[in-house]
């Protein structure tokens, strides 16, 4: 049986097959044209590394759905992609550039390729779009804002305004994380359309292959009916394992999402907690961490001390729970916890370096980095901060010669190599 058989007997596209087995979708495309003419062992290998895939069976055959996905970014984009596998799909964004992009059939996202079917897929600012979509997917974004003590929500409040008065057959499925009974409000406020809460728990720079490898699909209702369940038959096919779906009312889901995240940043602020005990009190965090961890109920898993939990979803989810919980003292402590770390690492950081030093920080990632906190208190007590993110060598080498001094909140391979001038607390290298 030739690989093409085999891959569609399981019941993957080229595409995934390609993703699953990590190689470039030309490459896989070439194996399989190439298979009639000469087999040689990287068609044996492919073949057994196939039998290897379980079954592709949690798709169904439903009828194709008009998808329109509202924000391309880090959530939206590789949905609307994969959506688009067995689905027609628009992308509703306001950056020019990415829908520029998308337009030209431009990976957002470096390194995926993109297949025949998801090449078609076009993008567009035209709130047009919307009318004529059997379902809309929100993927925008929602800050919490320190002065209303609260996700900001205006932008998705004005698209299900916008959906109700425009396609009130559509679906609207919310993927932001929002807080607690704002879907139920929308539901209310818009009682014509179906709106479903269904939340996102994919982890930042794996989209895809979080998108397809869900651990579980969450849909929030007002109750189930025929047109959510067959959103949910949308979401599954997507999945290529057998994720489970549980139906949940719209604040259920909510929870779900604001406690797992806040569960998630209380581990890290838990881990960071003793690194900081063992700072203070000069002891080996890493043999406390590690021998805490060989209980199996506590796990050697997500346990490595960093400058603080950051990116885009923790600190905000857990400053939007604790808000919603203003009784809740765990809750509040994780946020405060973090506060706390921040300090404690500026600190230290000062204890080795006077104040003539350059400070340079290796790798702040994104702005919502407790790296960039850390930065931030280490400038406004006087010190001279400097930043490298990603650049040649050249440019890596002026960094390492103007910094007295490195912070790193994780090591690589190229900046372990000057151990001697780098502060860390990456004590497992993950
Ligand atoms: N990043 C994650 O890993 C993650 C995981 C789970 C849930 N979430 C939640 O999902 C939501 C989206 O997060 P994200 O990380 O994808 O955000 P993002 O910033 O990466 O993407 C948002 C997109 O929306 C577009 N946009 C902004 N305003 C718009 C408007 N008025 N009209 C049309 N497009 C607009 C932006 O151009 C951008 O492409 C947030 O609520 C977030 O909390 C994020």
């Amino acid at each position: 049986m030739s690989i093409k058989i085999k891959r569609k007997n399981k019941g993957y596209s080229q595409n995934e097959v390609a993703s699953l087995l990590g190689i470039p979708l030309r490459t896989y495309k070439r194996i399989e044209l190439t298979e009639g003419n000469k087999r040689s062992y990287k068609h044996e290998l492919i073949e057994a590394k196939i039998d290897a895939l379980p079954k592709n069976s949690v798709r169904r055959n439903i009828k194709k759905e008009t998808i329109c996905v509202v924000g391309a970014g880090n959530v939206g984009y590789p949905l609307g992609i994969l959506l688009a596998e067995r689905n027609r799909v628009f992308f509703l964004d306001s950056n020019e550039e990415k829908i520029q992009n998308i337009n030209r059939g431009v990976s957002l996202i470096d390194g995926y390729q993109l297949s025949s079917n998801t090449l078609k897929v076009k993008a567009s600012s035209d709130l047009k779009t919307l009318n004529y979509c059997d379902s809309i997917v929100i993927c925008l974004p929602t800050e919490y804002e320190e002065k209303i003590k609260r996700f900001n929500t205006s932008k998705i409040e004005e698209y299900i305004s916008y959906i109700s008065n425009n396609n009130p057959n559509a679906t609207v499925v919310i993927k932001s994380t929002v807080p607690i009974g704002f879907t139920k409000k929308m539901a209310k406020q818009f009682a014509n359309l179906e709106i479903i809460f269904a939340p996102e728990f994919l982890r930042e720079d794996h989209g895809f292959e979080d998108s397809q490898y869900p651990d579980r699909l969450i849909f929030g209702v007002k109750r189930v009916n025929l047109k959510n369940k067959r959103m949910a038959l949308v979401f599954e096919n997507i999945t290529n394992n057998a994720s489970k779906t549980t139906f949940m009312s719209y604040e259920e889901a909510e929870a779900v999402k604001l406690f797992s995240n806040s569960f998630l940043a209380m581990r890290i602020a838990y881990m960071n907690e003793i690194d900081s005990f063992a700072l203070k009190n000069n002891l080996d965090a890493e043999k406390i961490i590690k021998g805490m961890c060989q209980d199996s109920r506590i796990g050697d898993f997500y346990n490595n001390p960093s400058f603080g939990f950051g990116g885009h979803c923790f600190p905000k989810d857990t400053k939007q729970l604790s808000s919603s919980l203003k009784d809740s003292k765990l809750i509040n402590a994780i946020v405060e916890s973090n506060v706390s770390r921040t300090k404690t690492i500026a600190k230290q950081i000062m204890k080795k370096c006077n104040k003539d030093s350059t400070v340079g920080f290796y790798k702040v990632k994104n702005k919502n980095s407790a790296s960039m906190d850390v930065a931030g208190l280490l400038f406004n007590k006087g010190y001279n901060v400097i930043f490298f993110e990603d650049g040649n060598e050249e440019s890596f080498d002026i960094f390492i010669k103007k910094s007295d001094f490195i912070i790193a909140n994780r090591i690589d391979e190229r900046i372990s190599k000057y151990k001697e001038k780098v502060f860390t607390r990456d004590l497992f290298l993950r």
